[in-house]
């Protein structure tokens, strides 16, 4: 979800629209708007995307000066308007937007029934306004700041991870917001602040920011604002000058970002190949001892590496796979790949020198924040045992977001903004660090030799013209083809080695934005089970690359041939063997197996584009999904 605030001189709700629009990559289910105006709060809510909010909106004025917005991603309750934030105590004096999830809400939500209060939502955030109306009552009698009293005492009655915003009629110059465990940034102005989920929202206004800690509060009014502890200690804290530039991202003549983003990958690589690499590193580089890779990653990060630990969620745990197979079969180092969501809960024993990477587009994603933080803090205070010590490193499209402030190393995806919720060019940038990663090690522990590692830098150098190669030559090809799925409701992708992560890549692909179920396999794993589900109606997409693996895939292919699957193959053209295999061909340049996951990848993204496109979805905004899921 994303939460943004405003008090000041200006007409809040205009603001507090363009906040929303800025922060719809957080979720898009319902949006609401509330602002304090002649001595009343007047909510606008609307179910599905944010233009919904704006119709109900458009031809209003509203001259108030405080307001709180939210765009939502539901967890508790169905995404319809009764659902979406603001949220009213029963007077209809308080409102309040959250993101995040109040765990013993339910308890609450009892506790408060009991005493005679009616719901009108069926959300955890709900009990929130509830909870300040009653404390307002206590604290109107005994504090000089009762709003802000009354919002600290509620949110120590609250666990789990929340932002929150809180305006109240009879408070119109006050804003009060509270974090624990989800992000919130403020903004300061010439008299006005704002507050918001992410800084994207506050740019076009302002470049002095402040970062709420966990366990604080704001009490924001027109003449200033004032940080708290939420023991209600006051705190002293200087905003900083955020440093980056407003970006207009526009579709150009592209029908939608997401096919717009899958034509920028070649010009993403390229860009990786400069920051990452030595333009002309050759192996006779290596007598000298001048690296292949600048990534600026301090040595001590390495020192002694025994193991990498690999935590992210969605495509960006798919580009720690291929991370893990270049690790481990370039540098030699064992590597694990950890769903955030799962090792959190449940992470492996402390093991010595070890590097953790978190891999996350946004830097947003709050699985894969709290895996890290986890780490952080179950491996600190080992002063006496450095080997245990945390080794953080993030790769991100995002250093400066939470992520950037959780790790102390980032390698910087260089992709650009992405709006297509279904990732592909920062899922391109994720493996290309990685690539610069498994080599800076390879040559770091003289795994593999010089002219070794110089074949593969002279290969990478060659990935954007081939990736153009495929583009041109693929897409129109791929769209006619797409016209064969029309009523396709089962795929199959195949694939093996580096490539089983791309075979699971495009499943997820095809599963997001088209809603065809899909499933990725490693092609040897498929007669344990997938092969009961083949027959003629289903699809069976294989990437079959020369190298280790290629006949073994074909063979795979031949299985599902034999069960009447119609096979379509991802393959080099002029490969007989794979001609002679599969039914329909979408061929790709020859290329080293292992810099092949950056090619294949891209006919797999093309085919799940045009067959959501054909049947007229909504690609760059699919159903129930959001860009960056900043909740557990
Ligand atoms: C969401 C998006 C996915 C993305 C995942 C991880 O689920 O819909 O496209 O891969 O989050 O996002 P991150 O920003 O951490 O890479």
């Amino acid at each position: 979800c994303g939460i943004v605030g405003y008090i000041g001189t200006n007409e809040a709700s205009g603001i507090l629209l363009e906040g929303l629009r800025k922060l719809e990559y957080r979720g898009y289910d319902s949006a609401g708007i509330a602002t304090v105006l002649e001595g009343e709060i007047h909510c606008v809510r609307a179910k599905g995307k944010l233009h919904n909010l704006e119709e109900k909106l458009a031809g209003e004025t509203n001259p108030a000066r405080l307001g709180i917005a939210h765009t939502r991603w539901a967890t508790h309750g169905r995404p319809e308007e009764y659902n979406a934030h603001p949220h009213m105590d029963m007077a209809k004096r308080i409102a309040v937007i959250q993101n995040g999830i109040i765990e013993n809400y339910r308890e609450l939500r009892e506790e408060l029934k009991r005493r005679g209060c009616e719901f009108r939502s069926d959300t955890d955030t709900e009990v929130i306004p509830h909870l300040i109306a009653e404390e307002l009552g206590k604290a109107e009698t005994v504090a000089d700041e009762p709003l802000m009293e009354a919002v600290r005492q509620v949110v120590q009655k609250l666990q789990g991870a929340f932002a929150i915003a809180v305006i109240c009629a009879d408070y119109s110059d006050e804003l009060i917001v509270a974090r624990q465990q989800a992000p919130v940034v403020l903004g300061f102005g010439q008299g006005e602040f704002y507050c918001a989920s992410d800084t994207p929202a506050l740019i076009p206004y302002t470049r002095a920011i402040l970062t709420l800690e966990n366990g604080e509060l704001a009490r924001m009014t027109p003449l200033g604002v004032e940080i708290y502890s939420f023991e209600g200690q006051r705190l002293k804290k200087a905003p900083r000058t955020l440093d980056v530039n407003p970006v207009m991202v526009e579709k150009q003549g592209f029908k939608h970002f997401m096919l717009k983003e899958i034509y920028e990958q070649p010009g993403v690589v390229r860009a990786c190949l400069e920051a990452y690499f030595d333009g002309d590193w050759t192996a006779a580089d290596a007598a000298i001892d001048k690296p292949p890779t600048h990534l600026g990653l301090p040595p001590d990060l390495f020192a002694n590496l025994q193991q990498i630990e690999i935590v992210a969620c969605g495509t960006s745990w798919h580009a720690g796979l291929v991370g893990k197979y270049l690790l481990e079969q370039l540098a030699g180092v064992t590597t694990t790949v950890h769903y955030a969501s799962e090792c959190r809960y449940a992470p492996p024993p402390i093991a010595p020198n070890t590097l953790i990477i978190g891999v996350t587009q946004s830097g947003e994603t709050a699985d894969t924040l709290a895996a890290l933080e986890m780490e952080k803090k179950r491996r600190s205070g080992f002063d006496q045992n450095p080997e245990l010590l945390p080794r953080l490193l993030g790769i991100t499209n995002r250093p400066e977001s939470s992520l950037g402030n959780l790790v102390a190393s980032i390698i910087d995806t260089h992709a650009g903004i992405e709006i297509g919720v279904a990732a592909t060019k920062t899922f391109v940038a994720q493996v290309m660090a990685f690539y610069a990663l498994a080599i800076d090690l390879t040559y770091r522990r003289q795994a593999k030799s010089p002219e070794q590692l110089e074949q593969m830098l002279v290969g990478l150098r060659q990935l954007p013209a081939h990736m153009e190669l495929v583009l041109e030559s693929q897409e129109r090809y791929i769209e006619e083809l797409a016209h064969d799925f029309a009523e396709t409701q089962d795929f199959i992708f195949l694939g093996r080695g580096i490539n089983f992560p791309i075979a699971l890549e495009g499943a997820l692909k095809l599963k997001e934005i088209s809603y065809i179920h899909a499933e990725g396999y490693p092609a040897g794993e498929m007669k344990h089970g997938p092969i009961a589900l083949l027959d003629a109606k289903v699809p069976v997409v294989t990437i079959a690359m020369p190298g280790s693996v290629f006949e073994k895939v074909l063979s795979n292919a031949q299985e599902a041939r034999a069960r009447d699957a119609r096979l379509i193959g991802v393959t080099p053209m002029d490969e007989q063997d794979a001609a002679d295999t599969f039914d329909t061909l979408i061929p790709v340049p020859h290329i080293d197996e292992m810099l092949s996951p950056i090619l294949t990848v891209i006919p797999l993204q093309l085919l799940a584009y045009h067959i959501a496109a054909r049947r007229g979805l909504d690609v760059d905004q699919p159903r129930n999904l959001a860009k960056s899921v900043t909740v557990e």
